[in-house]
Protein backbone atom coordinates (compact mmCIF):
# COMPACT_ATOMS: atom_id res chain seq x y z
CA UNK A 1 0.00 0.00 0.00
CA UNK A 2 1.67 3.35 -0.78
CA UNK A 3 2.00 5.32 2.41
CA UNK A 4 0.41 8.30 1.21
CA UNK A 5 -2.81 5.88 0.72
CA UNK A 6 -2.50 4.65 4.83
CA UNK A 7 -1.69 8.28 6.24
CA UNK A 8 -5.08 9.48 4.27
CA UNK A 9 -7.26 5.93 5.84
CA UNK A 10 -5.24 6.70 9.02
CA UNK A 11 -6.43 10.32 8.92
CA UNK A 12 -9.92 9.23 7.92
CA UNK A 13 -10.13 6.79 11.03
CA UNK A 14 -9.42 9.37 13.70
CA UNK A 15 -11.08 12.31 11.85
CA UNK A 16 -14.30 9.73 12.65
CA UNK A 17 -13.48 8.98 16.00
CA UNK A 18 -13.41 12.39 16.91
CA UNK A 19 -16.76 13.57 14.98
CA UNK A 20 -18.59 11.60 17.48
CA UNK A 21 -18.02 13.89 20.36
CA UNK A 22 -17.31 17.62 18.96
CA UNK A 23 -19.80 20.36 19.48
CA UNK A 24 -22.02 21.15 17.07
CA UNK A 25 -24.50 23.96 16.21
CA UNK A 26 -27.23 23.46 19.16
CA UNK A 27 -25.50 22.18 21.85
CA UNK A 28 -24.99 24.81 24.97
CA UNK A 29 -22.48 27.47 24.34
CA UNK A 30 -19.32 27.99 26.18
CA UNK A 31 -17.98 31.39 27.47
CA UNK A 32 -14.22 30.40 27.05
CA UNK A 33 -12.42 27.50 24.40
CA UNK A 34 -9.11 26.11 26.03
CA UNK A 35 -8.22 23.23 23.73
CA UNK A 36 -5.55 20.97 21.62
CA UNK A 37 -6.17 20.34 18.35
CA UNK A 38 -6.29 17.10 17.60
CA UNK A 39 -7.27 15.90 21.24
CA UNK A 40 -6.14 13.25 23.44
CA UNK A 41 -3.77 13.94 26.49
CA UNK A 42 -0.95 15.87 25.40
CA UNK A 43 2.23 14.81 27.02
CA UNK A 44 2.13 17.26 29.88
CA UNK A 45 -1.04 15.83 31.03
CA UNK A 46 -2.38 18.88 31.69
CA UNK A 47 -5.86 19.55 32.03
CA UNK A 48 -8.02 20.44 28.91
CA UNK A 49 -11.02 22.21 29.58
CA UNK A 50 -14.03 21.36 26.64
CA UNK A 51 -11.84 18.26 25.87
CA UNK A 52 -14.31 15.79 24.52
CA UNK A 53 -15.97 18.97 22.65
CA UNK A 54 -13.27 21.00 20.40
CA UNK A 55 -10.96 18.41 19.06
CA UNK A 56 -11.31 19.91 15.04
CA UNK A 57 -10.44 23.31 13.95
CA UNK A 58 -13.92 23.29 12.02
CA UNK A 59 -15.97 22.52 15.56
CA UNK A 60 -14.17 25.67 16.98
CA UNK A 61 -15.11 27.73 13.92
CA UNK A 62 -18.94 26.72 14.24
CA UNK A 63 -18.77 27.66 18.05
CA UNK A 64 -17.33 30.98 17.00
CA UNK A 65 -20.09 31.43 15.08
CA UNK A 66 -23.05 29.99 16.68
CA UNK A 67 -22.08 31.81 20.19
CA UNK A 68 -21.57 35.25 20.62
CA UNK A 69 -21.03 35.11 23.90
CA UNK A 70 -17.51 32.99 23.65
CA UNK A 71 -14.44 35.85 25.22
CA UNK A 72 -11.65 33.87 25.20
CA UNK A 73 -9.90 31.51 22.78
CA UNK A 74 -7.08 29.67 23.76
CA UNK A 75 -5.72 27.41 21.15
CA UNK A 76 -2.96 24.37 20.24
CA UNK A 77 -3.37 23.01 16.70
CA UNK A 78 -0.25 20.79 15.97
CA UNK A 79 0.69 17.60 14.87
CA UNK A 80 1.12 14.91 17.98
CA UNK A 81 3.25 12.36 18.19
CA UNK A 82 3.61 10.03 14.61
CA UNK A 83 -0.37 9.59 14.03
CA UNK A 84 -2.48 12.06 15.33
CA UNK A 85 -3.28 15.02 12.72
CA UNK A 86 -5.24 17.80 13.11
CA UNK A 87 -8.56 18.30 10.67
CA UNK A 88 -6.76 21.68 9.27
CA UNK A 89 -4.47 24.25 10.45
CA UNK A 90 -6.71 27.32 10.55
CA UNK A 91 -10.60 27.66 10.72
CA UNK A 92 -12.46 27.01 7.76
CA UNK A 93 -13.91 30.67 6.53
CA UNK A 94 -15.59 31.21 3.59
CA UNK A 95 -14.14 33.04 0.88
CA UNK A 96 -16.88 34.33 0.03
CA UNK A 97 -16.63 36.54 3.58
CA UNK A 98 -19.98 37.56 5.61
CA UNK A 99 -19.50 35.70 8.75
CA UNK A 100 -19.45 36.86 11.78
CA UNK A 101 -17.75 35.28 14.90
CA UNK A 102 -18.02 36.44 18.79
CA UNK A 103 -16.23 39.22 19.67
CA UNK A 104 -13.12 38.03 21.42
CA UNK A 105 -11.20 39.49 23.98
CA UNK A 106 -8.78 37.01 24.99
CA UNK A 107 -6.70 35.05 21.89
CA UNK A 108 -4.42 32.68 22.27
CA UNK A 109 -2.99 30.94 19.36
CA UNK A 110 -0.27 28.12 19.11
CA UNK A 111 0.63 26.77 15.25
CA UNK A 112 -2.35 28.13 13.70
CA UNK A 113 -1.68 28.67 9.83
CA UNK A 114 -2.49 32.44 9.24
CA UNK A 115 -1.36 32.84 5.44
CA UNK A 116 -2.96 30.29 3.73
CA UNK A 117 -5.15 31.67 0.27
CA UNK A 118 -7.79 29.51 -0.81
CA UNK A 119 -7.84 30.94 -3.99
CA UNK A 120 -4.19 30.06 -4.30
CA UNK A 121 -4.66 26.92 -3.73
CA UNK A 122 -7.47 25.90 -6.07
CA UNK A 123 -5.42 27.28 -8.76
CA UNK A 124 -4.74 24.27 -11.64
CA UNK A 125 -1.10 25.64 -11.47
CA UNK A 126 -0.61 25.00 -8.05
CA UNK A 127 -2.38 21.69 -7.71
CA UNK A 128 -0.02 19.13 -6.47
CA UNK A 129 -0.20 15.57 -8.68
CA UNK A 130 -1.71 12.65 -6.62
CA UNK A 131 0.99 10.33 -7.59
CA UNK A 132 3.77 13.41 -8.42
CA UNK A 133 3.25 12.98 -12.17
CA UNK A 134 4.10 15.49 -14.24
CA UNK A 135 2.11 14.12 -17.05
CA UNK A 136 -0.91 16.53 -17.83
CA UNK A 137 -4.07 14.99 -18.16
CA UNK A 138 -3.31 13.01 -14.86
CA UNK A 139 -2.67 16.23 -13.15
CA UNK A 140 -6.05 17.37 -15.04
CA UNK A 141 -7.92 15.04 -13.74
CA UNK A 142 -6.72 14.82 -10.46
CA UNK A 143 -7.47 18.37 -10.17
CA UNK A 144 -11.12 17.72 -11.24
CA UNK A 145 -11.64 15.04 -9.14
CA UNK A 146 -9.80 16.77 -5.93
CA UNK A 147 -13.00 19.11 -6.13
CA UNK A 148 -10.80 22.14 -6.40
CA UNK A 149 -11.71 23.00 -9.88
CA UNK A 150 -15.31 23.57 -8.89
CA UNK A 151 -14.45 25.43 -6.64
CA UNK A 152 -11.97 27.51 -8.48
CA UNK A 153 -14.49 28.28 -10.85
CA UNK A 154 -17.13 29.52 -8.07
CA UNK A 155 -14.50 31.98 -6.36
CA UNK A 156 -14.08 33.11 -10.16
CA UNK A 157 -17.56 35.03 -9.58
CA UNK A 158 -15.94 36.69 -6.08
CA UNK A 159 -14.65 39.89 -7.07
CA UNK A 160 -10.39 39.87 -7.28
CA UNK A 161 -9.94 41.82 -3.79
CA UNK A 162 -12.16 39.37 -1.61
CA UNK A 163 -10.89 36.02 -3.69
CA UNK A 164 -7.70 36.93 -3.09
CA UNK A 165 -8.16 36.84 0.58
CA UNK A 166 -5.89 35.06 3.45
CA UNK A 167 -7.46 33.07 6.11
CA UNK A 168 -6.17 35.86 8.42
CA UNK A 169 -7.85 38.64 6.39
CA UNK A 170 -11.16 36.65 6.56
CA UNK A 171 -11.08 36.31 10.41
CA UNK A 172 -10.33 39.87 10.22
CA UNK A 173 -13.57 40.94 8.39
CA UNK A 174 -15.49 38.31 10.70
CA UNK A 175 -14.22 39.80 14.38
CA UNK A 176 -13.96 43.17 15.76
CA UNK A 177 -10.48 42.99 16.63
CA UNK A 178 -10.76 46.11 18.39
CA UNK A 179 -11.87 44.62 21.66
CA UNK A 180 -8.85 41.93 21.92
CA UNK A 181 -7.01 42.98 25.00
CA UNK A 182 -4.78 39.67 25.57
CA UNK A 183 -3.08 38.32 22.43
CA UNK A 184 -0.93 35.43 22.46
CA UNK A 185 0.83 34.48 19.43
CA UNK A 186 3.16 31.07 19.24
CA UNK A 187 4.99 29.32 16.62
CA UNK A 188 2.13 29.76 14.15
CA UNK A 189 2.51 29.79 10.40
CA UNK A 190 2.74 32.99 8.73
CA UNK A 191 2.81 35.02 12.30
CA UNK A 192 5.01 37.69 10.17
CA UNK A 193 1.89 38.17 8.06
CA UNK A 194 -0.61 38.65 11.45
CA UNK A 195 2.20 41.37 12.23
CA UNK A 196 2.39 42.78 9.28
CA UNK A 197 -1.59 44.04 8.77
CA UNK A 198 -2.74 43.77 12.51
CA UNK A 199 -1.75 46.29 14.52
CA UNK A 200 -3.52 49.13 13.15
CA UNK A 201 -6.71 47.10 14.14
CA UNK A 202 -5.73 46.19 17.83
CA UNK A 203 -6.93 49.07 19.86
CA UNK A 204 -7.09 48.33 22.79
CA UNK A 205 -4.24 45.45 22.99
CA UNK A 206 -2.91 45.71 26.54
CA UNK A 207 -1.26 42.30 26.98
CA UNK A 208 0.89 40.83 24.55
CA UNK A 209 2.73 37.96 24.51
CA UNK A 210 4.96 36.63 21.34
CA UNK A 211 6.91 33.44 20.89
CA UNK A 212 9.04 33.44 17.37
CA UNK A 213 10.31 30.07 18.47
CA UNK A 214 11.07 27.98 14.92
CA UNK A 215 9.88 30.03 12.48
CA UNK A 216 12.47 32.89 13.34
CA UNK A 217 10.73 35.75 11.99
CA UNK A 218 11.90 37.98 14.82
CA UNK A 219 12.20 40.68 12.33
CA UNK A 220 8.30 41.53 12.52
CA UNK A 221 7.55 41.89 16.18
CA UNK A 222 9.52 45.23 16.79
CA UNK A 223 7.77 46.79 13.85
CA UNK A 224 4.82 45.32 15.46
CA UNK A 225 4.99 46.36 18.81
CA UNK A 226 6.02 49.68 17.13
CA UNK A 227 2.71 50.06 15.28
CA UNK A 228 0.69 49.72 18.37
CA UNK A 229 -0.58 52.88 19.92
CA UNK A 230 2.07 54.67 21.98
CA UNK A 231 2.01 53.55 25.85
CA UNK A 232 -0.87 51.58 25.73
CA UNK A 233 1.25 47.51 26.39
CA UNK A 234 1.13 46.79 30.30
CA UNK A 235 2.35 43.49 29.74
CA UNK A 236 4.38 42.35 26.73
CA UNK A 237 6.58 38.69 27.32
CA UNK A 238 8.29 38.18 24.05
CA UNK A 239 10.44 35.04 23.93
CA UNK A 240 12.70 33.45 21.71
CA UNK A 241 13.90 35.15 18.13
CA UNK A 242 14.95 38.75 19.75
CA UNK A 243 17.92 40.17 18.19
CA UNK A 244 20.03 42.19 20.71
CA UNK A 245 19.18 45.45 20.65
CA UNK A 246 15.63 45.64 20.70
CA UNK A 247 14.87 47.22 23.95
CA UNK A 248 15.22 50.57 23.52
CA UNK A 249 12.93 50.49 20.31
CA UNK A 250 10.11 48.78 22.54
CA UNK A 251 10.57 51.01 25.48
CA UNK A 252 10.39 54.35 23.24
CA UNK A 253 6.99 53.21 22.55
CA UNK A 254 5.60 51.69 25.58
CA UNK A 255 8.00 52.24 28.37
CA UNK A 256 5.53 54.49 30.32
CA UNK A 257 2.52 52.04 30.20
CA UNK A 258 4.65 48.78 30.92
CA UNK A 259 3.91 46.69 34.46
CA UNK A 260 5.29 43.31 33.33
CA UNK A 261 7.81 42.74 31.08
CA UNK A 262 9.47 39.29 29.98
CA UNK A 263 12.14 39.18 27.23
CA UNK A 264 14.43 36.36 26.77
CA UNK A 265 15.29 33.36 24.59
CA UNK A 266 15.63 29.53 25.66
CA UNK A 267 18.91 27.85 25.93
CA UNK A 268 20.57 25.95 22.77
CA UNK A 269 22.71 23.18 22.91
CA UNK A 270 25.35 24.64 20.71
CA UNK A 271 25.22 28.59 21.89
CA UNK A 272 24.45 30.89 24.60
CA UNK A 273 21.57 32.92 24.98
CA UNK A 274 21.98 36.76 24.48
CA UNK A 275 21.60 38.91 27.69
CA UNK A 276 21.46 42.56 28.38
CA UNK A 277 24.21 44.31 29.63
CA UNK A 278 24.35 46.58 32.94
CA UNK A 279 24.45 49.58 30.33
CA UNK A 280 21.43 48.64 27.95
CA UNK A 281 19.48 47.66 31.42
CA UNK A 282 19.80 51.35 32.28
CA UNK A 283 17.56 52.07 29.59
CA UNK A 284 15.06 50.07 31.13
CA UNK A 285 15.26 51.83 34.64
CA UNK A 286 14.54 55.11 33.54
CA UNK A 287 11.92 54.67 30.32
CA UNK A 288 9.87 51.74 32.03
CA UNK A 289 9.54 53.42 35.38
CA UNK A 290 6.47 51.68 36.23
CA UNK A 291 7.90 48.12 35.89
CA UNK A 292 6.56 45.65 38.65
CA UNK A 293 7.73 42.48 36.92
CA UNK A 294 11.08 41.36 34.72
CA UNK A 295 12.13 38.86 33.05
CA UNK A 296 15.55 38.47 30.94
CA UNK A 297 18.20 35.64 30.52
CA UNK A 298 21.53 36.69 32.58
CA UNK A 299 25.17 35.84 31.93
CA UNK A 300 27.75 34.93 34.06
CA UNK A 301 30.98 33.78 33.42
CA UNK A 302 33.54 31.92 36.32
CA UNK A 303 31.81 35.29 38.24
CA UNK A 304 28.35 36.73 39.18
CA UNK A 305 27.58 40.02 37.28
CA UNK A 306 26.85 42.24 40.34
CA UNK A 307 26.57 45.43 37.83
CA UNK A 308 23.57 43.72 36.21
CA UNK A 309 22.00 42.67 39.71
CA UNK A 310 22.80 46.48 41.45
CA UNK A 311 21.13 48.41 37.72
CA UNK A 312 18.06 45.94 38.33
CA UNK A 313 18.00 46.99 42.10
CA UNK A 314 17.56 50.47 40.96
CA UNK A 315 13.77 49.81 39.44
CA UNK A 316 11.85 51.38 42.01
CA UNK A 317 8.54 49.50 41.75
CA UNK A 318 10.00 46.01 40.89
CA UNK A 319 8.37 43.34 42.72
CA UNK A 320 9.35 40.12 41.00
CA UNK A 321 11.78 39.23 39.09
CA UNK A 322 12.56 36.18 37.27
CA UNK A 323 16.55 35.81 35.84
CA UNK A 324 17.44 32.88 33.53
CA UNK A 325 20.88 31.29 33.53
CA UNK A 326 22.24 28.98 31.08
CA UNK A 327 23.52 25.65 32.00
CA UNK A 328 26.08 24.53 29.69
CA UNK A 329 29.48 25.42 29.68
CA UNK A 330 31.60 26.78 26.91
CA UNK A 331 33.05 22.91 26.67
CA UNK A 332 30.44 21.27 26.84
CA UNK A 333 28.81 23.72 24.13
CA UNK A 334 31.80 22.48 21.43
CA UNK A 335 30.88 18.96 22.42
CA UNK A 336 29.23 16.69 19.70
CA UNK A 337 26.19 14.60 20.54
CA UNK A 338 27.07 11.38 21.94
CA UNK A 339 26.95 8.21 19.34
CA UNK A 340 28.02 10.31 16.43
CA UNK A 341 30.98 9.92 14.57
CA UNK A 342 32.26 13.75 15.46
CA UNK A 343 31.55 12.32 19.34
CA UNK A 344 34.46 9.71 18.48
CA UNK A 345 36.71 11.72 17.02
CA UNK A 346 36.29 14.21 20.00
CA UNK A 347 37.27 11.79 22.24
CA UNK A 348 40.44 10.57 20.43
CA UNK A 349 41.53 13.79 20.55
CA UNK A 350 40.86 14.26 24.31
CA UNK A 351 42.56 11.00 25.11
CA UNK A 352 45.75 12.53 26.57
CA UNK A 353 44.36 15.93 27.36
CA UNK A 354 43.55 16.56 31.61
CA UNK A 355 40.53 18.56 31.33
CA UNK A 356 37.83 16.51 29.20
CA UNK A 357 34.73 18.58 30.12
CA UNK A 358 33.18 15.88 31.60
CA UNK A 359 31.01 15.97 35.53
CA UNK A 360 30.77 19.30 36.73
CA UNK A 361 33.09 21.03 33.78
CA UNK A 362 30.14 20.02 31.67
CA UNK A 363 28.15 22.79 33.32
CA UNK A 364 28.33 26.58 33.42
CA UNK A 365 30.00 28.04 36.79
CA UNK A 366 29.20 29.33 39.06
CA UNK A 367 26.79 26.82 39.64
CA UNK A 368 23.30 27.93 40.71
CA UNK A 369 21.67 26.31 44.29
CA UNK A 370 20.47 28.27 47.47
CA UNK A 371 23.46 29.22 48.67
CA UNK A 372 24.74 31.49 45.85
CA UNK A 373 21.16 32.63 45.11
CA UNK A 374 20.50 33.86 48.76
CA UNK A 375 23.91 36.03 48.23
CA UNK A 376 22.33 37.45 45.17
CA UNK A 377 19.04 38.27 46.68
CA UNK A 378 20.24 39.46 49.83
CA UNK A 379 22.72 41.88 47.42
CA UNK A 380 19.87 43.25 45.60
CA UNK A 381 17.38 43.99 48.84
CA UNK A 382 20.25 45.53 49.79
CA UNK A 383 21.02 47.46 47.09
CA UNK A 384 17.73 49.31 47.81
CA UNK A 385 16.57 49.27 51.52
CA UNK A 386 12.91 49.83 50.60
CA UNK A 387 13.17 46.54 49.62
CA UNK A 388 10.25 46.15 47.08
CA UNK A 389 11.17 43.12 45.38
CA UNK A 390 9.72 39.80 47.18
CA UNK A 391 10.51 37.43 44.90
CA UNK A 392 13.51 36.44 42.65
CA UNK A 393 13.65 32.80 40.65
CA UNK A 394 16.45 31.80 39.57
CA UNK A 395 16.13 29.88 36.33
CA UNK A 396 18.67 27.48 35.08
CA UNK A 397 18.55 25.09 31.79
CA UNK A 398 15.80 24.14 29.55
CA UNK A 399 12.46 25.10 30.53
CA UNK A 400 11.18 24.54 27.13
CA UNK A 401 8.28 22.17 26.32
CA UNK A 402 9.21 18.85 26.02
CA UNK A 403 9.33 17.57 22.04
CA UNK A 404 5.77 15.70 21.41
CA UNK A 405 6.18 15.86 17.60
CA UNK A 406 7.76 12.92 16.21
CA UNK A 407 10.68 10.67 16.63
CA UNK A 408 13.78 12.52 16.82
CA UNK A 409 17.06 12.01 18.96
CA UNK A 410 17.16 14.93 22.63
CA UNK A 411 20.74 16.55 23.03
CA UNK A 412 22.38 16.54 26.14
CA UNK A 413 20.95 20.31 26.96
CA UNK A 414 16.85 18.60 27.12
CA UNK A 415 14.99 18.49 29.80
CA UNK A 416 18.28 20.03 32.17
CA UNK A 417 17.45 22.83 34.82
CA UNK A 418 16.79 23.98 38.08
CA UNK A 419 14.69 26.36 40.03
CA UNK A 420 15.43 28.26 43.14
CA UNK A 421 13.04 30.56 44.52
CA UNK A 422 14.08 33.36 46.76
CA UNK A 423 11.61 35.07 49.22
CA UNK A 424 11.35 36.72 52.53
CA UNK A 425 7.46 36.75 52.66
CA UNK A 426 6.24 34.88 55.72
CA UNK A 427 9.95 34.11 56.64
CA UNK A 428 11.60 35.70 59.45
CA UNK A 429 15.35 36.72 58.83
CA UNK A 430 17.83 33.93 59.35
CA UNK A 431 15.03 30.80 57.97
CA UNK A 432 16.02 29.92 54.96
CA UNK A 433 14.40 32.32 52.07
CA UNK A 434 15.84 30.73 49.20
CA UNK A 435 14.84 26.64 48.00
CA UNK A 436 15.69 24.89 45.64
CA UNK A 437 12.57 23.43 43.95
CA UNK A 438 14.02 21.80 40.95
CA UNK A 439 17.35 20.50 39.98
CA UNK A 440 19.28 19.82 43.15
CA UNK A 441 22.93 19.50 42.35
CA UNK A 442 22.12 19.29 38.92
CA UNK A 443 25.90 19.16 38.73
CA UNK A 444 26.19 16.12 40.58
CA UNK A 445 25.23 13.00 38.85
CA UNK A 446 26.14 11.37 42.39
CA UNK A 447 23.63 13.71 44.38
CA UNK A 448 20.67 15.11 42.10
CA UNK A 449 17.52 13.66 42.37
CA UNK A 450 16.03 13.80 38.94
CA UNK A 451 17.09 10.58 36.34
CA UNK A 452 19.48 12.29 33.67
CA UNK A 453 22.04 10.10 31.47
CA UNK A 454 24.92 11.46 31.39
C1 LIG B 1 -25.32 35.80 25.77
O1 LIG B 1 -25.39 36.65 26.90
C2 LIG B 1 -26.60 37.36 27.02
C3 LIG B 1 -26.48 38.35 28.17
O2 LIG B 1 -25.84 37.75 29.25
C4 LIG B 1 -27.76 36.39 27.18
O3 LIG B 1 -28.98 37.10 27.25
C5 LIG B 1 -27.77 35.44 25.97
O4 LIG B 1 -28.78 34.47 26.15
C6 LIG B 1 -26.42 34.76 25.78
N1 LIG B 1 -26.44 34.04 24.52
C7 LIG B 1 -26.07 32.77 24.41
C8 LIG B 1 -26.17 32.19 23.05
O5 LIG B 1 -25.68 32.12 25.35
C1 LIG C 1 -18.90 42.33 17.10
O1 LIG C 1 -18.71 43.73 17.04
C2 LIG C 1 -19.15 44.30 15.85
C3 LIG C 1 -18.73 45.75 15.82
O2 LIG C 1 -18.61 46.28 17.12
C4 LIG C 1 -20.67 44.14 15.77
O3 LIG C 1 -21.14 44.71 14.57
C5 LIG C 1 -20.99 42.66 15.78
O4 LIG C 1 -22.38 42.45 15.80
C6 LIG C 1 -20.37 41.98 17.00
N1 LIG C 1 -20.53 40.56 16.84
C7 LIG C 1 -21.16 39.81 17.73
C8 LIG C 1 -21.25 38.36 17.40
O5 LIG C 1 -21.65 40.25 18.74
C1 LIG D 1 -3.67 38.94 -5.34
O1 LIG D 1 -2.49 38.34 -4.84
C2 LIG D 1 -1.42 38.29 -5.76
C3 LIG D 1 -0.26 37.56 -5.12
O2 LIG D 1 -0.58 37.05 -3.86
C4 LIG D 1 -1.03 39.69 -6.16
O3 LIG D 1 -0.03 39.63 -7.13
C5 LIG D 1 -2.26 40.41 -6.71
O4 LIG D 1 -1.92 41.76 -6.96
C6 LIG D 1 -3.40 40.37 -5.73
N1 LIG D 1 -4.56 40.98 -6.34
C7 LIG D 1 -5.37 41.79 -5.69
C8 LIG D 1 -6.51 42.31 -6.46
O5 LIG D 1 -5.20 42.09 -4.51
C1 LIG E 1 12.61 39.39 7.72
O1 LIG E 1 13.50 38.34 7.40
C2 LIG E 1 13.07 37.54 6.29
C3 LIG E 1 13.99 36.38 6.16
O2 LIG E 1 15.29 36.67 6.55
C4 LIG E 1 13.00 38.42 5.04
O3 LIG E 1 12.55 37.66 3.95
C5 LIG E 1 12.04 39.57 5.29
O4 LIG E 1 12.02 40.44 4.20
C6 LIG E 1 12.43 40.36 6.55
N1 LIG E 1 11.38 41.34 6.84
C7 LIG E 1 11.63 42.58 7.27
C8 LIG E 1 10.44 43.42 7.57
O5 LIG E 1 12.75 43.01 7.42
C1 LIG F 1 34.23 33.86 29.40
O1 LIG F 1 35.42 34.50 29.78
C2 LIG F 1 36.57 34.01 29.09
C3 LIG F 1 37.81 34.68 29.67
O2 LIG F 1 37.60 36.04 29.86
C4 LIG F 1 36.42 34.26 27.59
O3 LIG F 1 37.50 33.74 26.87
C5 LIG F 1 35.12 33.57 27.11
O4 LIG F 1 34.90 33.87 25.74
C6 LIG F 1 33.96 34.04 27.93
N1 LIG F 1 32.78 33.28 27.53
C7 LIG F 1 31.64 33.86 27.19
C8 LIG F 1 30.54 32.94 26.78
O5 LIG F 1 31.47 35.06 27.20
C1 LIG G 1 15.31 52.39 46.24
O1 LIG G 1 13.93 52.52 45.97
C2 LIG G 1 13.42 53.81 46.19
C3 LIG G 1 11.94 53.77 45.97
O2 LIG G 1 11.38 52.65 46.55
C4 LIG G 1 14.11 54.79 45.25
O3 LIG G 1 13.61 56.09 45.47
C5 LIG G 1 15.60 54.74 45.42
O4 LIG G 1 16.25 55.50 44.44
C6 LIG G 1 16.13 53.31 45.36
N1 LIG G 1 17.53 53.31 45.78
C7 LIG G 1 18.53 52.87 45.03
C8 LIG G 1 19.88 52.90 45.63
O5 LIG G 1 18.36 52.45 43.90
C1 LIG H 1 47.99 9.51 23.44
O1 LIG H 1 49.09 8.92 24.10
C2 LIG H 1 49.40 7.62 23.62
C3 LIG H 1 50.49 7.02 24.48
O2 LIG H 1 51.45 7.98 24.80
C4 LIG H 1 49.77 7.69 22.13
O3 LIG H 1 50.03 6.41 21.63
C5 LIG H 1 48.62 8.32 21.35
O4 LIG H 1 48.94 8.50 19.99
C6 LIG H 1 48.22 9.64 21.95
N1 LIG H 1 47.03 10.13 21.27
C7 LIG H 1 46.89 11.33 20.72
C8 LIG H 1 45.59 11.65 20.08
O5 LIG H 1 47.80 12.14 20.73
Amino acid sequence: MRLTNLILIVSLFTTQILAAAQWKPGDSCPDTIRTLVPGYADHHGEEQEDRRSFHTMTSVHEALLQCPNITSLDLRVTLLGCSNWPDRFNFPLSLSGGEKYANLTQVKLEGYDFAESVWEKVQYKNNPSYHTSRWWPEKLLYWLQSGKAQQYLGYRKLDAGQRNKTNLELWADAMDWERVETLALKDCRGQEHFMEIMAPRLRSLKNLEIEDGWSNLGNTTVPFIQALEPDTLHNLAWREGRKADVLDLILRRHGNSLRSLEIRNGEGPRSSTKAFNSAQLQHLVRSAPKLEHLSINVHRNVSWPYDVFDTIAEMKELITLDLWFDILSDCQRQKPEMYTRQYIEWEREMENKTFKCSGEERYQKPLVDDISALGIFKHIRQKNTSGTVQKVVFWVGDWSRSWDGPLYSESFLEGRRARVVCTPTDKSEGEAWCVVEEGEAYWDSGRRTEYWMD
